[in-house]
């Protein structure tokens, strides 16, 4: 069978590949450009999804297309860990430069974010020599077994997979809108402590500045600090895990520049490379030291093709000054939506640091999520050609994942059907 229709296509999908794959749409890409995306039924969507965080500097951007092709011409892959190139050596001293902090520090490159989030509990148990990890609920660290264990959300991503990795322990996220507070988060830490784990035995703190699966909460500042303090009093490494809210998202390079205490170990990966699969960890250079040589790295861990595109995504979030625009950008769609809560009652909240945006839909006048609601809403904007993601342990959020170079005009006529799609949802749901 050859189709290449939608509808063709995804027979062969479902006989060819698992459920366990859980796709989103029921169309195929044929094509980007930037913001937009056609199916091989030449109908064109606005990509707010951008392949997940991955696309802040767009699909297709001609310097990153330029580099890769570039790079194509020269070698595909030698495996760093036996013949190395210096693409791989400058990017890690430009992550080294700009990732937070002025001590120093040393960088190594992976292929997933999953990947990064291993490396990183690797690298703080070497440094450790203690076993324990401390998470969050809520939060996403990946798919591999450290990753789904680290993972503070059972539903889709742990179901039947377990058991997992021991020594991993979750404390509350703090979130405000639903009752949690950072002393009830820190409380729970303290319990662990106490009930499942001395402090001593404990190698590392990982949590995201901005969960990014979990509903776009960011941390407040006041718990980053106790973080920090807690890790301190006892030798813990805190880990920031950036992979989603790295490389201007936030409106500053990365998420912890919010924040006025550092992490140990930073994760990596997403909008690093702008659609090549490169992730990485960035940290204090005697903690990257800790593991043997060997230990660290992977057949494909900083291919070639992506580390050159990723050197392009760096210059282009400077010279287009991304991070001006995503906060530029987040606040119009930040206005927008806040307009709209008179007349949109399910709308809890809008949130999100610079262009990292997120609505939130709690039942009218309650704070009980309401995902039916995030449903028919991205429903109703796919329909117009518009890609929402939806996000959140109850699934009751939706996040805006637009490309950071998007036009003003696409983005204008996507904040139309973010309008027209809220509307009809609401009164179709009065
Ligand atoms: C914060 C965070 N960590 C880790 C991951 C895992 O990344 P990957 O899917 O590339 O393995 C993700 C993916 O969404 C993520 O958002």
């Amino acid at each position: 069978m050859t189709s290449s229709n939608n509808a063709g296509l995804q027979v062969r999908k479902n006989a060819a590949t698992p459920r366990g794959v859980g796709v989103m749409c029921d169309f195929y890409a044929a094509r980007a450009e930037n913001s937009e995306l056609w199916d091989v039924e030449g109908r064109r969507f606005i990509d707010f999804a951008a392949g997940i965080a991955v696309c802040n500097t767009g699909h297709r951007h001609p310097k990153i297309v330029e580099a890769i092709r570039t790079q194509l011409d020269q070698f595909m892959h030698t495996a760093y860990q036996i013949v190395p190139y210096e693409s791989y050596v400058a990017l890690a001293e430009k992550i080294v430069a700009c990732s937070p902090g002025n001590h120093p520090k040393k960088a190594a490159f992976f292929t997933t974010g999953a990947e990064a989030v291993e490396n990183a509990v690797k690298i703080a148990r070497a440094a450790t020599g203690r076993p324990g990890v401390i998470a969050f609920t809520g939060g996403f660290h990946g798919r591999t077994l450290m990753g789904m264990a680290l993972t503070g959300k059972v539903a889709p991503y742990k179901i039947g997979f377990g058991p997992f990795p021991s020594d991993v322990f979750h404390a509350p996220f703090p979130n405000p809108l639903h009752g949690v507070t950072t002393r009830d988060a820190l409380r729970a830490i303290e319990n662990l402590f106490k009930s499942d784990i001395e402090a001593a035995r404990v190698a590392a703190i990982i949590f995201e500045p901005v969960q990014g699966e979990g509903g776009f909460y960011q941390a407040p500042p006041d718990f980053v600090r106790a973080l920090r303090k807690l890790c301190d009093e006892h030798g813990i490494v805190l880990i920031a895990d950036e992979v989603q809210t790295g490389f201007a998202r936030t409106g500053k390079l990365f998420a912890m520049q919010h924040y006025d205490v550092l992490p140990d170990l930073t994760t990596i990966a997403k909008s690093l490379a702008g659609g090549m699969p490169l992730s990485g960890v960035v940290g204090r250079a005697e903690l990257m030291d800790a593991a043997a040589p060997g230990g660290l790295g992977g057949t494909y861990a900083g291919n070639p093709l992506a580390v050159a595109s990723a050197h392009a995504v760096l210059d282009i979030i400077e010279d287009e000054k991304l991070c001006d625009r995503a906060v530029m950008l987040g606040n119009r769609l930040k206005a927008r939506l806040e307009a709209l809560k008179s007349r949109v009652p399910h709308i809890a909240e809008v949130r999100g640091p610079g262009g990292m945006v997120a609505v939130e839909f709690c039942k009218p006048g309650t704070t009980t999520g309401d995902g039916e609601f995030a449903k028919a809403v991205q429903k109703r904007a796919l329909e117009r050609g518009l890609l929402l993601l939806i996000c959140g342990v109850y699934g009751n959020v939706i996040r805006f994942l637009f490309p950071l170079t998007i036009q003003e005009t696409v983005f204008d006529e996507a904040l139309a059907i973010v309008e027209d799609a809220l509307l009809e949802t609401a009164g179709a749901s009065k």
